[in-house]
């Protein structure tokens, strides 16, 4: 009797074939995007001390809240697999003195992350986000040229229609003012909220700009804004990234009550929607985070990125051509006495920087010749008791040669 079959977790996948190299062509294109800008590669641990996101991302958000796959590590300390990337990289820059290089820090990633969500179209709970910090600089060229580099990214990658929204949260002290307000506003209101909005006022009252409960939203029409509440460092700052962005010709929509789920936020924050995709409309999104080194125990140091989900990519975006690695030899073989001889001009090929395959499953010659063919190899090396026939497909070239001069007679014929 068989056994049940073990499925993959829900809300996680298997990548295979083109998507494995559909995510393979997104990896290089941000490497190149990235890294021409100046953003080094980092990569941290899959998990963290759960503080690091109690503290970092917010107790109040959803994902502190609900969405934390977190364990005890066998000593008594609760451990969190990562959420997201910012406060790991904040992390990161604290523990490595990373302040003494030249500022900004510039980080980017392409990680896997995990949040304890209901699956559904374009939402997973593991998914692959690109990312990037930089960290030290509270200049609004930086706010504008990362989101320059996420839209110069899904443009690469082919994500159609798009949407940039942007706005400004202003300085904590703002912030907490303005958010006491809005709690005023909410509660004189309370009758009208739906009971999810109603029991976080104390909590995250500006989640409710989220709501799309009717009594709610209509609550919100009348709720005071931050923008029109920002101090004028603020506003000037979030004035010059706007600036910025005119210059570059991008193209955007200042939204007043553009909420994120994540609390480290200060002035500037955006996100890039698609309408591809579905109710998960964000591909990416992200902003500035000047309080969140200090936030985890850091020197005052100002930060600014951006995270784009990898999945959402491809679903927005336009499926790029991809040519298949080309193979140079392929070693068919007869006979267990042959094996040594044909393994060993497989080795030297690739020792020599050439791709090879080697018949490993025991096929018939003619089963070998048509593996050969479909995988377009260029040469192909039948090894039997009477020798080895090297034959070269694009010639037709067919001739008998020593198995030591098999990577010789290649060499000449593919110059
Ligand atoms: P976030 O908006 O939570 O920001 O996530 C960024 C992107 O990750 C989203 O726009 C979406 O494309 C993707 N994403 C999020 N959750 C899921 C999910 N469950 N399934 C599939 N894709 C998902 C952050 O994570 C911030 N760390 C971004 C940031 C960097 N802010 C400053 N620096």
């Amino acid at each position: 009797m068989s056994r049940d079959r073990i499925q993959v977790p829900k809300g996680t996948f298997d990548i295979l074939d083109e998507d494995a190299l559909a995510r393979e062509i997104l990896t290089d294109t941000a490497k190149r995007i990235l890294e021409g800008a100046g953003y080094e590669r980092i990569e941290t641990p899959t998990y963290e001390a759960t503080e690091l996101f109690a503290r970092g991302v917010g107790e109040s958000t959803d994902v502190v809240q609900k969405e934390m796959y977190s364990f005890d590590d066998g000593g008594g300390r609760s451990m969190t697999l990562r959420p997201e990337g910012t406060a790991p990289a904040c992390r990161a820059f604290i523990e490595h003195g990373m302040h003494k290089r030249p500022l900004p820090v510039k980080l980017w990633y392409l990680s896997s992350f995990f949040r304890a969500e209901q699956p559904q179209a374009g939402r997973f709970r593991q998914f692959w986000q690109i990312g990037c910090e930089a960290i030290g600089s509270e200049d609004p060229a930086v706010d504008a040229e990362t989101v320059l580099l996420l839209h110069e990214l899904l443009q690469a990658m082919g994500v159609g229609g798009t949407r940039l929204r942007i706005g400004s949260l202003g300085d904590p002290a703002t912030r907490a003012a303005y958010r006491e307000e809005l709690q005023v506003h909410l509660r004189a209101h309370e009758a009208q909220l739906s009971g999810d909005v109603r029991g976080r006022i104390d909590l995250n009252p500006l989640r409710a700009f989220d709501s799309d409960h009717p009594g709610t939203v209509a609550v919100m029409r009348d709720a005071p804004r931050l923008v029109d509440r920002l101090e004028a460092a603020d506003r000037e700052h979030f004035a010059t990234v706007l600036a910025l962005l005119d210059i570059a010709g991008v193209s955007y929509e200042v939204d007043t009550s553009l909420v994120r789920g994540l609390d480290y936020y200060t002035r500037t924050v955006f996100e890039f929607t698609s309408d591809r995709l579905g109710a998960q409309s964000g591909v990416g999104g992200g902003g500035r985070y000047d309080g969140l080194i200090e936030q985890i125990g850091g020197a005052p140091t100002p930060g600014m990125g951006w995270a784009a989900g990898v999945e959402r990519i491809l679903l927005a975006g336009q499926r790029q051509p991809v040519a298949p690695v080309p193979l140079h030899l392929y070693v068919a073989w007869i006979g267990d006495e042959q094996r040594p001889s044909a393994f060993s001009i497989a080795a030297m090929a690739r020792r020599t920087g050439h791709s090879a395959r080697l018949e490993l499953a025991g096929r018939s010659l003619k089963g070998q010749l048509k593996q050969a063919d479909r995988a377009g190899a260029r040469y192909v090396a039948i090894v039997t008791e009477d020798g080895v026939e090297l034959k070269d497909s694009e010639s037709g070239d067919q001739r008998a040669v020593e198995p030591d001069e098999v990577m010789h007679h290649i060499r000449q014929g593919m110059l």
